[in-house]
């Protein structure tokens, strides 16, 4: 028996874990002091009312042997996946068909589980900094290489810093598998319609396939700012999307998201589609009829003005955090179409060393850019997603700490 030695290249924990253990420890050893924690993108704001109610409905209806149900539909519910092409993408002008959308437990699970129907060699590109799922689930599949000072050696990493506005370069050199993720996570940043058009162009001059996170388009405001990559031309040839509805509906722990592969996504005349229905029917089985009954809620009239509520109060918190900063003289990036605010570290701090000391002095806890990759170093990440309270005692205890 042998094990994956690939899971030995990686670091024993989660990003996200590590900073859990962390604040744990400290408040273990510190029991009197009130720690807010604005780290992890976790939501905090209560399920809209729509949803709730269609839950409480579902869960009567499996209380009752004629309207019980069973395994669900692979691929969705059909109410589901009707809600998701009327609303998310017929409102915008795109035309997709049922069998294009396939309902899951979340975009991190999907993210991850991409890599399954892609071949070993080839040349994944991420922004830098990045969602740490990307890189740890091909490191883990031994698509990354081996580590190196630099990131891991078989990844090319298109780094996104203040000096280019936080939008990556297009990769001089060929690249198979792009991982892309508008409003960004962490930076916050958007890339605009003729941003992302280019990107579009360079993949299907390639012949390289586009991963597309847009798990925060919710929040976006500004208009030249695309909610769905099939906005631009020719991504139907070229792009996977994924969904969710954690940060959009507040489902990070009731769990639910989708991905779109298009028909016309074909490589060598297979079509992409079709291997990921058979990797999904294999090992998912679908998400729970209850869930699905809530996530369909989200788009009734009364679910679609509850979620803008929570998403406005989400986005206030964004602001309040980004003034506040910008008043004590910090750089800021990010809040304006995203629920992360993305700061400069002050003279040069080390992420990490950032960390502890906002734990240390401010019980304030955020994620360290340094976490998201080599170029997150020097940054910190802020999330939104607390209670308006606690966003504003952690800014008020941050202006008091740094004297202004
Ligand atoms: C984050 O904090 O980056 C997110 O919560 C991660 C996630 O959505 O899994």
């Amino acid at each position: 028996m042998k094990i994956n030695e690939n899971f030995l290249k990686i670091e024993s924990s989660y990003l996200f874990s590590n900073i859990a253990k962390k604040v744990k420890a400290y408040s273990a050893a510190n029991p009197e002091k009130e720690i807010i924690r604005l780290g992890i993108g976790d939501v905090t704001r209560p399920l809209a009312p729509a949803c709730i109610e269609a839950m409480h409905k579902a869960v009567d209806e499996m209380a009752n042997a004629e309207t019980f149900q069973g395994y669900p539909p692979e691929y969705g519910q059909d109410f589901l996946l009707d809600a998701i092409l009327e609303n998310d993408y017929k409102a915008r002008g795109i035309d997709l068909e049922k069998t294009e959308i396939f309902v899951s437990d979340g975009a991190k699970s999907d993210c991850g589980n991409i890599g399954d129907i892609f071949s070993l060699d080839n040349r994944v590109a991420v922004c830098d900094p990045v969602y740490p799922v990307y890189v740890d689930t091909n490191v883990m599949m031994g698509r990354a290489g081996d580590k190196t000072e630099n990131g891991w050696s078989n990844i090319v990493y298109m780094p996104c810093t203040a000096e280019n506005h936080f939008l990556p370069a297009i990769p001089e050199n060929h690249v198979d598998i792009i991982y892309l993720c508008f409003p960004n996570n962490p930076t916050g940043m958007t890339a605009t319609r003729a941003e992302l058009q280019k990107w579009v162009d360079y993949a299907n001059r390639e012949g390289a396939v586009i991963l597309f996170d847009s798990a925060y388009e919710a929040f976006i405001t500004e208009e030249n700012v695309p909610h769905s990559i099939y906005e631009l031309d020719g991504a139907k040839q070229c792009a996977i999307e994924f969904r969710s509805f954690s940060k959009t509906a507040g489902f990070t722990g009731v769990r639910c998201g989708y991905t779109v592969v298009p028909h016309d996504l074909k490589f060598n005349g297979t079509e992409l589609n079709a291997m990921w229905a058979r990797r999904q029917a294999t090992k998912f089985n679908g998400v729970s009829y209850i869930t699905q009954c809530a996530a369909a809620a989200c788009y009734t009239p009364e679910g679609k003005q509850q979620i803008r509520d929570i998403i406005a109060y989400y986005q206030k918190n964004a602001k309040t955090i980004y003034d506040g900063l910008k008043a004590c003289g910090f750089t800021v990036y990010g809040a304006k179409n995203s629920p992360y605010v993305w700061l400069k570290t002050p003279d040069n701090m080390k992420s990490w060393d950032f960390f502890d000391l906002l734990l240390e002095k401010i019980q304030v806890v955020g994620t360290p850019g340094e976490g998201f990759g080599p170029s997150g170093e020097g940054y910190f990440r802020l999330t939104a997603f607390g209670s308006a309270e606690n966003t504003e005692k952690a800014v008020a205890r941050i202006k008091d700490y740094f004297g202004k």
